[in-house]
């Protein structure tokens, strides 16, 4: 048998380096990266050269080191970086990187790579430890995270000065695993060309003018859902109650009430080959409610409650005119186990779905507002995966590992 060939032969990745004493790592990474077939284009900041010399990066990499973007030779270098790019992997990331990354910032040439890139993006932290846990830089991680960004979470070990903590960059070795990983996974499990309907958020059912009733559902699974779908190609639209970020590549359609995503959805679902929602609609609704503010001198209100339409299970009954479409549904339970099973499979004869995502939303760190998430999968097909306690958008990559396994059983 001929030898595997590497796992990054034809990858092409912009390798930013940061101003931290973690930037000799960096040299190494570009070793390895390279020994893995990638094509690597190395982007210093000019701090960064004050730690590593650029010589040394130019001579391990695959193209000559740049670090800016007023190079008479080479007008706007970000846009031609940006768009040549597999994946831009950012190692070492500091505070100021993730800051001005987070804020839009695209003042030197790497920001400006970062910002003008479609290709999914990789931070490896590095810094002190109080840098990295301040509320600045937690936010900002969350948010890029939330944008679609990979962040390679930095581990605990000596930092510069002799201090130790939490903030080391992770080892070369693991990030380039890391990248084989991410790109292997977007490689192999892609969804280019397919149309991917997601929804996300609690609706908010109107009592008066001014009140309504809501439910806790955050969103953050449903916009990681449209994240990854769009990191590996597809074309998403997100109908979504939450005003979370939305990741590059995915068009959102902002919605209120259970009425105007049973709208929207409608509207949208017979494009669709995939629909999965993960909103938490409200299953009630005030019948009547008020035009305008009830007052409290009128006394307590009756409010009499009626049944929301129920999308899922009218795309459900509708399904033999999309007969290759995959219908995903979720069921936030306040009860695991064998408990938790049961709903599953409820839900997924009731609404004639094709996979349920389920969780026990009382169960620490998972469910709503949190930006963890435990679930099972339960396929029509008799399936069952858990997933234990990861990220959302890890979450999210195991929702689409099965649809793509579902969109190839259906297409073969
Ligand atoms: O029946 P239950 O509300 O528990 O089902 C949850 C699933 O059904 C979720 O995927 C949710 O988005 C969807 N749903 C819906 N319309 C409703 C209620 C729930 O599409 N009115």
């Amino acid at each position: 048998m001929p030898p595997e060939p590497p796992p990054l032969v034809g990858r092409r990745v912009v390798l930013g380096v940061c101003g931290s004493i973690a930037a000799y790592k960096a040299a190494e990474l570009c070793r390895r990266l390279v020994d893995a077939g990638a094509h690597v284009a190395p982007v210093m900041t000019d701090d960064a050269t004050r730690f590593l010399g650029a010589v040394t990066l130019s001579a391990l990499g695959s193209e000559a080191v740049r670090t800016s973007l007023w190079d008479e030779a080479e007008p706007a270098p970000h846009i031609h970086l940006a768009a040549g790019a597999d994946i831009v992997v950012v190692a070492p990331a500091t505070a100021r990187l993730l800051g001005a990354y987070a804020a839009g910032i695209a003042d030197d040439l790497l920001t400006a790579t970062l910002l003008a890139t479609r290709a999914p993006v990789m931070v490896c932290p590095a810094m002190h430890t109080e840098m990295w846990e301040h509320p600045a830089t937690a936010d900002n991680v969350a948010l890029l995270r939330r944008r679609g960004a990979h962040v390679v979470e930095p581990g605990v070990g000596s930092l510069a000065g002799g201090d130790v903590g939490v903030g080391r960059m992770a080892e070369p070795g693991d990030i380039v695993a890391e990248i084989v990983r991410f790109l292997g996974a977007a490689g192999e499990r892609h969804l280019a060309g397919v149309r991917v309907l997601v929804t996300a958020g609690g609706t908010r059912e109107p009592l008066d003018a001014v009140r309504f009733l809501a439910n806790r559902s955050s969103g953050k699974q449903g916009h990681a859902l449209a994240a990854e779908a769009a990191a590996r190609g597809a074309e998403v639209i997100l109908v979504t109650t939450a005003g979370l970020p939305v990741a590059p590549g995915v068009e959102p359609v902002k919605v209120d009430t259970a009425a105007e995503m049973e709208r929207e959805v409608l509207g949208r679902s017979g494009e669709a080959d995939v629909v999965i929602m993960a909103a938490g609609v409200a299953d009630f609704r005030p019948k009547a409610p008020a035009p305008a503010k009830l007052k409290k001198a009128e006394g307590v209100p009756e409010i009499v409650l009626e049944p929301t339409p129920d999308i899922l299970a009218a795309l459900g009954r509708s399904r033999h005119r999309r007969p290759q479409q995959v219908l995903v549904g979720f069921a936030a339970e306040t009860v695991g186990g064998a408990g938790l099973r049961e709903e599953a499979a409820r839900k997924l004869a009731d609404k004639n779905l094709d996979l349920v995502v389920a969780n026990d939303v009382s169960a620490p760190g998972a469910g709503f507002g949190h930006d963890t998430n435990e679930v099972l999968l339960v396929g029509a097909d008799g399936s069952e995966q858990t997933v234990g306690l990861t990220d959302k958008r890890e979450v999210a990559a195991s929702v689409l590992d099965a649809v793509v396994d579902l969109l190839r059983k259906r297409n073969s």
